[in-house]
């Protein structure tokens, strides 16, 4: 691991050690609003000198609550735990009645009366089930993630919840692994933008305010570079790679305040995360300057043993300690085997009582000395419940990437009658709420058929061929090619299953599963216009598709809104705006392909330079792709002035014209790329955006401010530099297309 060289002026370090200081001086007041139940609010250091070994270890215990037929509870063994001060906090036990009960436990039945946390993975809302992060990231609307976070919290914690093990920044350049769709893509900038919105939303005025959630970026880190794609294997990520590509959300999120750190299940580099002391103590904590609470991902330390780097589990619950890990979520391996490891070895006292100490003020950050029971949240659910199903209407159609349009199919002609509804999931309520929906109360997600029947009434008619998940009948197949053959527009719904995306979910193959393809043959052979809508999470190499289908609307999975923000863009009332936060391959073969890839002495061209001789090296469709139903014309790139020494800031913008027929939105994006420098540097790299809509005709200067630590990148030491030279610049609508402007970086 690089590290850098220590930051006097590290802003993050000062910050959070203010936080320190000022939770534990600030006791005194907080000890006027005490709950009546609550232990007197000590300063945490006298807390902890008043703790049993057992009692310390206790706080750093996270218990997952159990599921017992359709309930998620905590079984008496856990209840008698919370009694003797064992369980500093509670995971997935999630309602007002049901943590009321155990806090009261707590508060009131153990020796201490320290407060429990409840912490759940609030990732697509509570109730609510908003879109999957990754059709998030594709809205390119930081300001949007921020209000989905935002309501998320409020609905999670008005059920107790105070701690949420979201977002997830885990950058992924590679499609097979099925947690992309639970991330932000493949860009470490966009990942950045969208760390702090997350953060900010759940956090919202403050921590231990009402309606707010304690965030937990995860999982640290380079999880999303597992080998092969394949969940859980062991990451190899150069040091460099690390700084550029997977630490940088990270970073932002804890500028933003993040005040937890989940470690990864993996092992980065040869050493598990959770046992990985250069990685934990002095990359985070040091080189980052992190100082909350470090949790491990769920039975993580178990697993110490089974890669084989613990011999048994006391030796596992030595490690992770050494290594940084303050709350060992689920495996009990500081419960049951912490108190041998620091009977053994003395030196790990003091360790220990770091870990309580963070625990502790993490605590007291929330208010949960002067707040431990769940109280209710002005304006009554009710209301919220229309609010909220409008934010998911709005948040989805955002997300929505036109990928292909060609003679204009879309939206959809008014004077369309006969529509016909083909595929697996026109009528699929379940995966559209995507992979995280898992034991949250709402029933399933508004239907396409339901949503086109409510909208067109009886002025049209729906025909509808299913397509089973198993093998197709003749019947099957002829039905779909007789409701084509009557439609005036077929609607195909395909693409995955919920449960092929997600958590342990990854894919060798990246084609439409189940024998859809057949289907799409099917439709195509009927030479009517045809839209595919495709629900995915994850980056799908659908070439053959592409070719078969005149429109293709990307809409991911879109949560429980999905059918009538569907239908929103399909007729035109809302505009498709979102841009691929991903490159989409055209076979498994090509990967990785992600568009910020490092230059080559052999750019692909003829023979003898980096190329397949079987296949393209581009992607099916870049990053930062998507149509709209209008289009856009960029100006030259211009700016002011053209060079600019490294205190200065220079100004690069672009006239944008909306030269169609149709009012839209564009995501307009900045891209640089060095020419020249000590390391070989990507052939672009994002370095901003921003969301214009224009009316017909209308033309729009768009302006961003560029300084040197824009043009800057991390060296394989962690160190940061910025190298004086030409710089290419493009303000263009994808990561391919546009044409550069030059800009120079003078010494000095
Ligand atoms: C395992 C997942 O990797 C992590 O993201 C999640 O927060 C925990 N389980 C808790 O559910």
């Amino acid at each position: 691991m690089g590290l850098r060289k220590a930051d006097k002026k590290n802003p993050v370090a000062a910050f959070t050690l203010c936080l320190l200081l000022g939770a534990t001086t600030g006791l005194a007041s907080q000890a006027q609003h005490a709950s009546p139940h609550a232990a007197r609010p000590l300063s945490s250091q006298k807390l902890v000198a008043r703790m049993t070994l057992e009692e310390k270890i206790g706080q750093l215990v996270l218990l997952p609550a159990v599921v017992q037929g359709k309930e998620v509870t905590l079984s008496q063994d856990q209840r008698e735990l919370v009694r003797e001060g064992k369980a500093g906090a509670i995971l997935n036990l999630v309602g007002a009645e049901a943590t009321d009960q155990v806090q009261a436990i707590a508060i009131r039945e153990s020796r201490l009366g320290i407060p429990l946390v409840f912490a759940a993975d609030v990732i697509q809302g509570r109730n609510t089930i908003f879109p999957i992060p990754l059709a998030l990231a594709a809205s390119w609307n930081p300001s949007l993630v921020r209000e989905v976070a935002r309501r998320a919290a409020e609905e999670a914690w008005a059920s107790g919840v105070r701690w949420t093990f979201s977002p997830m920044l885990d950058v992924s350049r590679d499609p097979r692994w099925g947690r992309m769709a639970e991330g932000p893509g493949e860009d470490p900038y966009l990942a950045s933008r969208l760390a702090r919105a997350w953060v900010e939303g759940f956090q919202g005025k403050g921590l231990g305010q009402p309606g707010t959630l304690a965030s937990c970026p995860k999982h640290f880190v380079a999880y999303g570079a597992a080998e092969g794609g394949r969940d859980y294997n062991s990451v190899e990520v150069s040091d460099h790679l690390l700084w550029e590509v997977y630490l940088p959300p990270f970073l932002e999120a804890i500028r933003a305040g993040a005040p937890s750190i989940m470690a990864a299940f993996v092992s980065l580099n040869g050493i598990p995360a959770v046992a990985n002391q250069k990685l934990l103590r002095d990359l985070l904590r040091k080189q980052l300057g992190f100082q909350g609470v470090i949790v491990s991902d769920w039975g993580a330390l178990g697993e110490l043993t089974i890669h084989g780097v613990a011999k048994d589990r006391v030796e596992a619950a030595f490690k992770a300690l050494r290594a940084g890990i303050d709350m060992d979520m689920s495996s009990e391996i500081y419960l049951r085997n912490l108190g041998s490891a620091v009977r053994a070895k003395r030196e790990l006292e003091a360790l220990l009582e770091e870990a309580v100490l963070r625990v502790l003020e993490f605590k007291r950050r929330l208010h949960l000395w002067e707040h431990p029971f769940t109280q209710p949240l002005p304006p009554p659910s009710a209301s919220w419940t229309k609010l909220d199903r409008e934010l998911a209407r709005k948040a989805a159609t955002q997300t929505f990437v036109l990928l292909k349009n060609e003679g204009g199919v879309l939206p959809l002609s008014p004077t369309i009658r006969r529509i016909a509804l083909v595929g697996p999931l026109f009528d699929n309520s379940e995966t559209p709420l995507g992979p995280w929906r898992t034991r949250q109360p709402q029933s399933g997600a508004v239907t396409l058929l339901e949503a086109l029947q409510e909208e067109l009434g009886d002025r049209g008619e729906i025909l509808t061929a299913g397509w089973p998940w198993g093998q197709p009948t003749q019947r099957d197949k002829a039905k779909v090619l007789a409701c084509a053959r009557q439609a005036d527009v077929v609607l195909l719904s395909i693409g995955e299953l919920v449960h092929m995306d997600g958590e342990s979910a990854s894919r060798a193959t990246l084609g439409l599963p189940a024998g859809q393809e057949e289907l799409v043959e099917l439709v195509a052979s009927v030479h009517k216009p045809a839209v595919a809508i495709l629900f995915n999470g994850r980056a799908l190499a659908l070439p053959e598709l592409v070719n078969q289908v005149p429109a293709l609307l990307e809409v991911w999975f879109p949560g429980v809104e999905s059918g009538h923000a569907i239908c929103d863009v399909l007729l035109g009332k809302e505009s498709p705006s979102g841009r691929l936060p991903v490159s989409f391959p055209r076979s498994v073969g090509q990967l990785p392909v992600y568009y910020n890839h490092r230059r080559t002495g052999r750019p692909p061209g003829q023979m003898f330079t980096s190329r397949y001789i079987d296949s393209p090296v581009d992607p099916l469709f870049p990053f930062g792709y998507g149509l709209t139903y209008t289009q856009f014309q960029y100006g030259a790139c211009q700016s002011t002035p053209r060079s600019f020494h490294r205190r200065e800031k220079i100004r690069v913008g672009a006239w944008i014209q909306n030269v169609g027929k149709r009012p839209g939105e564009e995501v307009v994006q900045l891209y640089v790329r060095a020419l020249s420098g000590e390391l070989a540097r990507p052939i672009r790299e994002l370095k901003g955006f921003q969301r214009i809509y224009l009316l017909p005709g209308q033309r729009q200067w768009v302006e961003f401010s560029l300084q040197a630590e824009d043009l800057g990148y991390w060296d394989p030491e962690g160190v940061f530099r910025v190298e004086p030279g030409i710089y290419q610049v493009w303000i263009s609508p994808n990561s391919q297309e546009g044409i550069p402007g030059t800009i120079e970086l003078l010494e000095g």
